[in-house]
Formats: structure tokens, sequence, C-alpha cells
């Protein structure tokens, strides 16, 4: 049974639509990200979740009840917000703490639950101090803390990490996940990085101006991407996404892409992804075809597991080490294409290389519903 299961929700502000029946069910334990552009109603779903905005219609169920009507300290959720909301004039302990104390909890088991918190988040040291005495990170940290130490059914973070910077967010984020591995919570997570969602979430859902574009495990958003919005939104580099033609010859059903120079390039589609029955009602038709940079290669560096690889010349536009890869530029379909080639790869600008196309990662859209075929 799901832990947390929203049916069938609406809401608006006055006559504005900002939620359009979405439908999200995560099993007990589970990381739901929410993701999705500015302004898409990821803050505003996490509140109707934590009961801090009423819903138009629909349904929210935790551990199997309606919450409808519940204030939101009935709930039994705990929630970190963006800004952090630290109380200023009170210390960390306090911070931590004053929740307990406004229940009654006796002094002493308090102090023990602060400064097993306390611990568990490495700011045991920093108890004393005053908010204005810490850092972004450590503040974020007590913002959690303060979560932590209810042990809630359900945990709502509003994009903690949006205030840190970009090396902090990282050590954060392996925090993040290696709490939620000890804890178990449920939790439901806000992030516009979906470099952040692919990498807590067991599940994710993609937002688009309040309409839930796909819900799936990141790796099913990731290779699976319902419509080109979360083909391009999930991944960095972002995925290319193609001008391409259906053609059908003697061996079968091929995509062509035109080239700058020379004839277009045609690549077999045999066994792409399970979309080549579907593949077929587009003869002759145009496609977009997606591609992700690393399933685009130097011929040595093609994944050896793949079914399916084609081999094309490409013109080398434009070349950029990386330290790690060396991602390559070329035009194919009248856009410009990133390919992401071994560090060494040997490419130079103005070469005719021979690129590799891991076609088992290929996917392929229709260019007027922008939906996946297949
Ligand atoms: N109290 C409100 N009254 C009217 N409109 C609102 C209110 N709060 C939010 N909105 C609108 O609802 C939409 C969704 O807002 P929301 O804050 O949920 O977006 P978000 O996905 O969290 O964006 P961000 O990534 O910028 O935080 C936006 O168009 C916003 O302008
Ligand atoms: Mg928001």
């Amino acid at each position: 049974m799901s832990f947390l299961a929203i049916k069938n929700l609406y809401k608006s502000y006055g006559t504005v639509p900002v939620l359009r029946d979405i439908n999200i069910e995560i099993e007990e334990g589970g990381f739901l990200v929410l993701v999705g552009p500015s302004g898409c109603g990821k803050s505003t779903l996490l509140n109707t979740i934590a009961g801090l905005e009423p819903i138009t219609s629909g349904e929210i169920l935790i551990n199997g009840k309606s919450v409808a009507g519940l204030h939101p300290s009935q709930r039994d959720i705990a929630m970190v917000f963006q800004s952090y909301a630290l109380y200023p004039n009170m210390t960390v302990a306090g911070n931590i703490g004053f929740g307990m104390e406004i229940r009654g909890v006796p002094k002493a088991e308090r102090e023990k639950a602060i400064k097993s918190v306390a611990e568990t988040l490495q700011i045991g040291h920093l108890l004393d101090r005053k908010p204005s005495q810490l850092s972004g990170g450590q503040r974020q940290r007590v913002a959690m803390g303060r979560a932590l130490v209810r042990d809630p059914q359900v945990f709502l973070f509003d994009e903690p990490l949006s205030n840190l910077d970009a090396k902090l967010r990282v050590d954060m984020r392996t925090e993040i996940k290696r709490l939620h591995h000890r804890l178990k919570t449920t939790i439901v997570y806000v992030t516009h990085d979906q470099i952040e969602a692919m990498t807590l979430a067991t599940k994710i859902a993609v937002l688009k101006d309040g309409v839930l574009q796909q819900f799936g495990t990141p790796a099913e958003i990731y290779n699976s991407p319902a419509n080109m919005f979360v083909a391009d939104f999930m991944g960095s580099p972002a995925m290319n996404l193609l001008t391409a033609r259906i053609d059908d010859g003697p061996s079968g059903l091929s995509v062509s892409l035109d080239r700058p120079h020379g004839e277009p390039l045609a690549l077999p589609v045999k066994s792409v992804n399970g979309a080549s029955s579907k593949l077929a009602a587009y003869t002759g038709q145009q496609v977009i075809f997606g591609i992700r940079p690393e399933a685009l290669t130097d011929p040595d560096g093609a994944d050896r597991k793949a079914h399916s690889v084609a081999e094309g010349e490409c013109l080398i536009e434009v070349v950029e080490p990386a330290g790690s890869d060396t991602f390559a530029v070329t035009n194919l379909g009248g856009k410009e294409v990133v390919a992401r080639l071994r560090a060494d790869a040997n490419i130079e600008v103005g070469q005719k290389a021979k690129l590799a196309f891991n076609l088992d990662k290929a996917v392929f859209f229709d260019p007027k519903s922008q939906l996946r075929i297949g």
C-alpha cells in the first residue's frame, strides 16, 4: 500500500489553476522528489501536503487516512523551508528544541534528543551559538535538526540546499541521502535541480505548469522520458533532440539526419528502445530523434554491452576538453549536437570523425504531440 497518496488533486489561487489533476503515490520510506522549472507548482504541492494551503479538489492520504480538514500540526509531518526560518534570538539548541519545549517535553529528555540530532548532523559543537554566528551550511543543518528531532511520519523539504554554494550542496546532498538511508522515513523533497532529483529520489515527479509530466523511478525518467519536456529537462548536458526522417529500405527502417555536408546520415532502427514497431507508422515522415551525449561517443569509447551501435561520419565543429571527458559539437538535423568522448579521444576541429551512436539508448518523439513514440 502506498504511504502517501495524492489523488486527482486540483489547486487554484482564485480563478488561476496552479495544480491540475495530480496523481502520485509513494511507498513508506520512499524518497519522492518534485522537480520542475520555477513557478510550476512544486512548493504549492508541498504546502498542500503540509496543510499550509487548502486544496480545491481531490484527496491526500497519509498512511491510508485522508488528511482533509487536519491542521498542519495534526498531520505528523515535519517541514524544512527554503528560508530555514530559524529564530534569530535563540541558540542552536533552542531552535532545535523549541517544538519539544512547546509540547511540554521534559528538559532532560529534550536535551538528550537535541544532543543526538546534533551529533547526527555534526553540529554538536555549535549548540550555544546564535544563527547569525553560523555559516549557510550550518544554518541549513540546524533547520534540518529542527525537523529531525520530531521523528514524524513524513519529512517535507522545500529546496533545502538552494542557498548553499556548489561544493556544499554536493556534500549536503550526500548527507541527506545517508540520513534517509538510516532513518528510512518517507520524504517529499522539492528541487529545481535535476541532478539533485536523480541522485536522491526513489521516485521523481516532473511538473510543468501545474501538470504532472511524468512520475517514475530516476532510471525510467532518464531512459524513457514520456515527452520532449522531460527529455530536455533531465540530464546535463541535455539530451540532443534532432529533427529526423524515418525511411523504409531493403535493410529495414532507418532514421535519416541531415548533415551540413554530404548525404544525410542514415542509422538503422532495428531495436531502438522498443519503439521500432510504432516507428513504421512514421515512414516518410518527420520524427524527433533523441540521443544523450553519453550515447554518442568515439567508436573506441562505445558501450561494449550495447546491442545496437551504428557509426557515422560527423564534421566536428567544436572540441571542449572537460577533464574527465571531452565534449565534441557537430551538426545533425540542422542543430548542434553534443557528443561525449573519452578524455584522450583523438579528435580535432574541422575533422570528419566517426562517431558511434548507441541506439539502445536512443528515443523518438512525435513532433506534433511531443510524446515519446513506443
Ligand atoms: N499565494 C498565492 N497567490 C496566487 N498565486 C500564487 C500564490 N502562491 C503561488 N502562486 C503562483 O502559483 C504558481 C506556482 O507557484 P509555486 O510557488 O508552487 O512554484 P514553484 O514550482 O515552487 O517555483 P519555484 O521553483 O520558483 O519555487 C506560480 O505561478 C505562482 O505565481
Ligand atoms: Mg518553490
